[in-house]
């Protein structure tokens, strides 16, 4: 059965921006600087009771429905939960959550903690969802963590504050998981720009806007877990927001960067869910052109510690010789022909690494891209986007930081380059060992060749002189007055 939910209205909104600030202190709007120089706006809700911004909305609605008497429930991926059981004490109501044995483990622990009624109840988000609508029916007030009109009305608050902290041309960027909060700040919006980000894992919310009709889709694992789940027959959100903010979507590689970034550059703890804005900003899929300002909400901070570790240890696992080989097996068992470019094809024309490589660089034909597309995305590989990024030339990597760089070519009938990076034909004939392996390579010749197309780097230097020594390659000029003097 859909359940009629109301807009949000004036007094709504009024009376949850009273509510929030008779509980909470408005929480910091501080100034970083993007690794490319440009300044962002934080809103720490990380910093939130609860660990998240969700406790606005929580105390919005609890204080709303408490007149009503009847007890509470409601159905979270982990963090409104929190703010629920937090708000619901504060106002002395008696709640009950319901979240799937998948949820977060940091959030399972604190909810726990705090001693809420808690059901654990099904394997996603959908699963608890269902659950906690059926035991509404027995006469307790459901409150959605999204699809609610106090619960929207208490997250606008968070855009009312930043009104009054930072003044000018602003881009207000939030996360979206059932859309509540985009709603919110759409209508709390006052003519700036909003743009909400989706986990691309999780397209519930962008496949309602873009279809007009709510559909059920796909759920992939994702470290933003909040952000994971379909939206409730009837939602409300998708209808609020559309037409009125943009909509990104971020791959999971970029999410562990942003929390990266996040914890080693601003020294700050947030789950995936609460990183997804920075890592819109990060990746280049948001540009907010100055004057405009970016200010993103910091949703939430409630991430396992194991999660958090693993996301932490591997800035950049770099591309070892037993992955590089996985890779290469991979792509053989799909037919797929690729030559090793770049670090690792100078190392498997030596025979020996020579060097730890943060990358792998390949060469493949072009009409073979969508099948490597499609074998590296089952083993969690997505497209990085880079500011160089051509339908020849594209980075794929994973949540662990693998990248590889692929760079495809056209040949015609005859065997001639046509299209794309310009391998010609007899490059594609090196062969070399990884770890006694034989995988095929660009030809020494043109790997020296390619590298004198450019001011070399130290590392140019040292591959081309291997090269040179090697296999007798003649040194390019640039090379040849380095190897002379050293
Ligand atoms: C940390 C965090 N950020 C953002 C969101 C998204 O909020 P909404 O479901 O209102 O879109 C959630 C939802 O649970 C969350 O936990």
């Amino acid at each position: 059965m859909m359940r009629a939910v109301a807009d949000p209205t004036l007094a709504d909104l009024a009376r949850a921006r009273a509510v929030v600030a008779a509980h909470l202190a408005p929480t910091p709007l501080v100034e970083i600087e993007l690794p490319d120089g440009r300044p962002a706006w934080l809103k720490l809700d990380s910093l939130q009771p609860g660990g998240s911004f969700k406790i606005r909305g929580a105390l919005a609605a609890v204080s709303a429905y408490a007149a009503a008497g009847a007890p509470m429930i409601t159905a979270s991926a982990g963090n409104h939960g929190l703010g629920f059981a937090h708000a619901a004490r504060r106002l002395g109501v008696a709640a009950t959550v319901v979240v799937a044995r998948t949820a977060s483990p940091a959030k399972l622990e604190a909810l726990r903690r705090l001693g809420v009624d808690l059901i654990v109840h099904g394997d996603s988000y959908d699963d608890a969802e269902r659950h906690a609508l059926a035991l509404a029916d027995g006469g307790r007030v459901f409150v959605s963590a999204y699809n609610d009109p106090h619960v929207i009305a208490g997250q606008a608050t968070w855009a009312a504050e930043v009104a009054e902290q930072l003044g000018g041309e602003r881009a207000l960027i939030v996360p979206i998981g059932g859309g509540g909060l985009l709603a919110a700040t759409v209508l709390a919006a006052d003519g700036s720009r909003v743009v909400g980000v989706e986990a691309a894992a999780s397209p519930a919310f962008s496949t309602a806007i873009a279809r007009g009709a709510i559909v059920e889709v796909p759920v992939a694992p994702t470290l933003a877990d909040g952000l994971a789940g379909n939206l409730e027959a009837g939602t409300i959100t998708p209808r609020l927001v559309a037409g009125r903010a943009e909509i990104a979507s971020v791959t999971e590689a970029e999410i562990a960067d942003a929390m990266r970034f996040l914890a080693l550059r601003c020294g700050l703890v947030v789950e995936g869910s609460g990183a997804v804005g920075v890592a819109a900003l990060l990746s280049g899929r948001v540009a907010v052109a100055p004057p405009a300002r970016p200010i993103v909400l910091i949703t939430g901070r409630n991430v396992a510690a194991a999660t958090l570790g693993a996301v932490l240890a591997a800035p950049s696992p770099g591309m070892s010789a037993r992955d590089v080989l996985g890779l290469v097996d991979l792509l053989g068992e799909h037919g797929i022909a690729v030559w090793l470019d770049g670090g690792w094809g100078v190392d498997a024309l030596l025979g020996r690494q020579t060097r730890p490589h943060g990358d792998l660089d390949i060469a493949v034909r072009h009409g073979d891209v969508p099948r490597l597309r499609a074998a590296l995305a089952a083993r969690g590989y997505e497209e990085r986007s880079r500011p160089d990024t051509s339908p020849w030339n594209f980075v794929l990597a994973d949540a662990l930081g693998h990248e590889i760089d692929v760079h495809s070519f056209v040949f015609d009938e005859k065997g001639d380059h046509v299209a794309g990076i310009d391998y010609p034909a007899a490059s594609l004939t090196g062969t070399g060992t990884i770890d006694g392996r034989p995988v095929a390579c660009i030809a020494a010749e043109y790997v020296v060749q390619f590298r004198s197309t450019y001011e070399p780097r130290e590392r140019d230097y040292e591959d081309v002189f291997a090269l040179h020594e090697r296999f007798g390659i003649a040194l390019p000029e640039v090379y040849a007055r380095r190897y002379r003097k050293s």
